[in-house]
C-alpha cells in the first residue's frame, strides 16, 4: 500500500515440509511512526509472524516489504527486542548498549555520543559501569531498549517485552516506552497476550486467532496518549476486545469437538 513503511503481504508459514499451517495468508500494512500490537493467545503464531517480519524465519508464501523492498534477512533497519533482554552478562551497561553499533562502522566519537544519549534517555547514566546482574529486571529491560534505539532502526519488533516483569515495573516501563516512542516517533510492532498492554500502547491492534494463525480482527484505537486505564473509553475498548476473545474461544471449542 502506498505510504506504508511495512507491508505484510499474504504471509503463510509451516515449520518443516509437512507441518501444520502456523500462519495463513496474513496481510496488513503499517505506517511510519505507528505502534501496532499483535494480540493473541499463546501458540497462535505471534512470535512466528514477528520472526518472519524481522527476516529471522523464512515464509512459505507471501512477503514482507520494508519501504517497498522485501525483507529476506535480519537487518539493522528492523531490530528485535529480545524477550529475555539478550544482554551479555560480562559486559557493562554501556558496553551492552554499544553492542549494536560495533559493526555499524560509525566514527568512535559518534558512537560514544549515541550511547551516552540513549543511556540518558532511559535514565541509566549513573549505572553505565554496572553489570547486568547488578540491575533489576526493569533496568535490564531499559538497557535492551537503549541498545535497540541506539541502532536508530526504522522499525522495532518487540516480543512480549514486559512479560517477565511484575505489574508495577511493567506499567512503569510501558509508560516510559510510550513517552520515548512519542518523542522519537519510532515504528513499533509489539507482540503480546496482554489486552491492557495492547490497549495502553497501540494505535491499532490486530487480534490473531489460532490454528492456523490468522488476523481475526483489526481495532483502531481513537484514544489520545497517554491513556488512562480507568477511563470509560479505555474500558469500552477492553470489553470490545475481550468479547472477540470469547468468540475465538467458542470457535476453537467447536473445532475441537468435531
Ligand atoms: N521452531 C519451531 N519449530 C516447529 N514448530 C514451531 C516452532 N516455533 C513455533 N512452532 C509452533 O508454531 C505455533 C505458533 O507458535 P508461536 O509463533 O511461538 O506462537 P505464540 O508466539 O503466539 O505463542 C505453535 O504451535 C508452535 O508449537
Ligand atoms: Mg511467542
Amino acid at each position: 500500500m502506498a505510504g506504508s513503511l511495512v507491508s505484510i503481504d499474504g504471509v503463510s508459514k509451516t515449520y518443516g515440509e509437512h507441518g501444520p499451517l502456523v500462519l495463513n495468508n496474513v496481510s496488513f500494512n503499517i505506517a511510519k511512526g505507528e505502534v501496532i500490537s499483535i494480540l493473541g493467545k499463546s501458540g497462535c503464531g505471534k512470535s512466528t509472524l514477528l520472526n518472519c517480519i524481522g527476516g529471522f524465519e523464512a515464509m512459505n508464501e507471501g512477503q514482507v516489504l520494508l519501504d517497498g523492498k522485501p525483507i529476506t534477512k535480519p537487518s539493522k533497519r528492523c531490530v528485535m527486542l529480545m524477550q529475555n533482554y539478550g544482554l551479555l552478562p560480562w559486559r557493562s551497561v554501556r558496553k551492552n548498549v554499544e553492542l549494536g553499533l560495533e559493526s555499524a562502522g560509525l566514527p568512535k566519537q559518534e558512537a560514544e555520543e549515541r550511547v551516552t544519549h540513549y543511556l540518558q534517555m532511559v535514565g541509566l547514566t549513573d549505572r553505565a559501569t554496572s553489570l547486568p546482574s547488578e540491575l533489576s529486571g526493569g533496568m535490564q529491560q531499559r538497557v535492551a531498549i537503549a541498545r535497540a534505539l541506539a541502532i536508530q532502526p526504522e522499525v522495532i519488533l518487540m516480543d512480549e517485552p514486559f512479560g517477565a516483569l511484575d505489574t508495577f515495573t511493567r506499567y512503569y516501563l510501558q509508560d516510559e516506552l510510550m513517552q520515548i516512542q512519542q518523542r522519537e516517533k519510532m515504528t513499533i510492532i509489539l507482540v503480546t497476550h496482554d489486552i491492557d498492554e495492547a490497549l495502553y500502547l497501540s494505535d491499532r491492534i490486530f487480534i490473531m486467532k489460532p490454528n492456523p494463525g490468522e488476523i481475526h480482527k483489526e481495532v483502531s484505537l481513537k484514544l489520545a496518549k497517554p491513556r488512562d486505564r480507568s477511563d470509560s473509553d479505555f474500558q469500552h475498548y477492553r470489553e470490545l476486545i475481550f468479547n472477540e476473545f470469547q468468540f475465538t474461544q467458542e470457535k476453537a471449542t467447536i473445532e475441537f469437538n468435531i
